[in-house]
């Protein structure tokens, strides 16, 4: 599906960019745009900018840019159409569901009714929860610490013990079967096909929330001892596990410099509680990169915060590369025996989590803890085979900054011969890189800053700078930019350049919907490189790119053309151009 172009323009027109940035972070207006703390990467001091009249945004700190769309797909994980959808219900735009395919009308309209019958759902269960027949549930919850307020917070709700409770009740509602089935709520009889019974009962529900804070799907606590402890939705089109983390629909907006991740339902509310609002969970599943994508758009720093048992302490081994993996800085803390975050802050309350968490050791330490475990150090054997492994850890970390670090430190700590350690670790190291070879799809944070290449840059000049860039037009054209984006850029540039008019935002909106296209765009628009307010600076850039893209372009119409006339010129052109010696009049 695509939505016309005059729909989208609308769209974006209508929701101004601004206001929906504050929500997120919080802006002072300076001059004819907007400043504030950037919400895609940690600062102090503000370098992020929002045009009001561009409708874009950018990041003097860490590049990140773009228009009210890609900001809600970078920052609320949405794809394309769903930010679309969501700016135009925010703006009471009515979208014509002409534009879908009778596919996509059906999976719509039965996303919609099954978020319908969740909700219901949800209501239910939490009624339930205040009935006074159900005192035993709701005495469960508060003798474990909960406050009605955080009961109400999280949707809390109960399952009264009974065959087809919920059931009946939807049916009464006029829902049927098939939806009903599709929910994940009900089960149906094995013999039977036609009994139809609820999924959950006499159990605690904890509903679980999407990032729009609709609810999902539900997980259910039995109130005693009995098994399975917990059950959960099944997985259907509106509930994925992998992509999903329990209270991620307040953490995110928790404002935190660092996400706390634990593993279960209890633990994210009471950390919430106590005010940790930025804490999530994975769900009855492993960590996964999906998860992990989620809290890339929220935070560059995660501390890990899992039971002590051994289960705990394997789950976040295997968390860490995953984290990693995404440019997340991780830490591990593990409290003492036995103990989970929900009963560690019973005990000990918020002033000794939050220096425990502050003083959490990084990943790597907590990696080579854990192998230190496994050995006696005093045996010299042992501690051979300790070091073996301890420099695996080194060598598949891929910045040599923190394995320069690291040899220091941890040679230091086991007095262990630096050099020895470290010839061991780049024995493991040459093996490694070709692994990491082979996974290249990966972008790391460089890639990504090679967004900027010198024409993004020298665009971004000319567009900043039109004073002195105006006498270098006869010698540009937006054919020695690249092919697409670039090149609409610098003919959009140059003719607006010329004619001292506005350049067309519509068209680039809605030709170049791509994160990082966008992402390009508000560079060259909104970045003003201030070491060029020095005009020998500038002058030199300018002359210096001209010179560049002119020789390029020269070569290669020289291998192109067949015509005769055009050869001699670029001849003469390609001889000129070494003279070249632009003429600044007014510079
Ligand atoms: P835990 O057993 O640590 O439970 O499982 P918990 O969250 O501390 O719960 P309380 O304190 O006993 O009430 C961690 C998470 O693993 C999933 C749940 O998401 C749980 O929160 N889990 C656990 C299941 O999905 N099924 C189970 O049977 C057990
Ligand atoms: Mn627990």
């Amino acid at each position: 599906m695509r939505y016309p172009e005059h729909v989208i323009e609308q769209i974006r027109e209508q929701s101004d960019i601004v206001s929906i940035i504050s929500e997120y972070t919080a802006l002072n207006k300076r001059g004819g745009s907007y400043v504030g703390l950037c919400p895609f990467h940690n600062e102090k001091t503000p370098s992020f900018s929002v045009s009001e009249e561009k409708q874009l945004y950018y990041c003097f700190g860490c590049g990140a840019g773009g228009n009210v769309i890609t900001f809600l797909m970078q920052k609320e994980n949405m794809n394309f159409i769903e930010a679309i959808k969501y700016l135009a219900e925010r703006e009471n735009i009515k979208l014509d569901e002409t534009y879908l395919t009778d596919e996509e009308l059906e999976s719509n309209r039965k996303r919609g009714q099954l978020l319908e019958i969740l909700k219901e759902s949800a209501r239910y269960f939490h009624f339930s929860l205040r009935a006074p027949e159900n005192g035993e549930a709701l005495s469960y919850l508060t003798s474990r610490g909960l406050s009605l307020e955080t009961i109400k917070q999280f949707g809390l709700g109960y399952a009264p013990h009974q065959f087809n409770g919920l059931y009946e009740y939807l049916k009464q509602k006029g829902y049927k079967d098939e939806l009903l089935l599709e929910s994940g709520l009900f089960l149906q009889g094995k013999q039977s096909q036609t009994m139809i019974y609820d999924r959950f009962s006499g159990r605690v529900i904890y509903p679980i929330f999407d990032l729009s804070k609709k609810v999902i799907a539900f997980g259910g606590r039995v109130l005693d001892g009995s098994l399975p402890k917990y059950l959960n939705s099944p997985e259907n089109m509106l509930f994925n596990k992998s992509r999903t983390l329990y209270g991620m629909h307040l953490a995110k907006n928790s404002g935190a410099p660092y996400f706390i991740l634990v593993e279960g339902y209890m633990d994210v509310i009471a950390m919430h509680q106590a005010g940790f609002t930025q804490t999530v969970a994975s769900l009855g599943t492993a960590f996964t990169p999906g998860h992990a994508k989620l809290l890339k758009r929220h935070t560059g720093e995660v501390v890990i915060l899992y039971d002590s048992d051994n289960a705990g302490q394997k789950a976040a081994l295997r968390a860490i590369p995953i984290l990693r993996n995404e440019g997340i800085k991780v830490k591990v803390l593990l409290l003492e025996e036995g103990k989970d975050p929900d009963e560690y802050l019973k005990t000990h309350g918020y002033d000794a989590m939050k220096a425990l968490l502050e003083g959490a050791p990084p990943d790597i330490w907590f990696q080579i803890r854990t192998i230190e475990k496994k050995y006696q150090l005093e045996i010299p054997e042992e501690k051979i085979k300790f070091l073996q492994e301890a420099s695996i850890v080194l060598a598949e970390t891929s910045s040599s900054i923190e394995q320069a670090i690291y040899l220091k430190e941890v040679s230091k700590a086991y007095q262990i011969d630096e050099e020895a350690f470290k010839a061991e670790m780049n024995r493991h190291y040459q093996r490694g890189m070709r692994k990491v070879a082979m996974k290249s799809e990966v972008k790391s944070p460089l890639q990504k800053k090679q967004l900027f290449n010198n024409e993004v840059i020298f665009l971004a000049t000319l567009y900043h700078f039109p004073n002195l860039t105006k006498h270098v037009l006869s010698y540009l054209k937006p054919e020695m930019f690249e092919e697409g984006l670039l090149f609409d850029l610098a003919k959009a540039i140059l003719e607006s350049i010329e004619q001292g008019t506005e350049i067309d935002m519509t068209y680039f909106t809605t030709h170049y919907a791509d994160v990082d296209e966008q992402n390009i765009i508000s560079h060259v628009l909104i970045h003003k490189d201030q070491r060029y307010e020095d005009t020998t600076i500038l002058k030199k850039m300018i002359t210096e790119n001209v010179k560049r893209l002119n020789k390029v372009y020269i070569e290669k119409r020289l291998k192109e053309t067949k015509d005769i006339n055009e050869v001699q010129i670029l001849l003469f052109q390609k001889k000129e151009l070494d003279k070249l010696n632009i003429d600044y009049i007014n510079g």
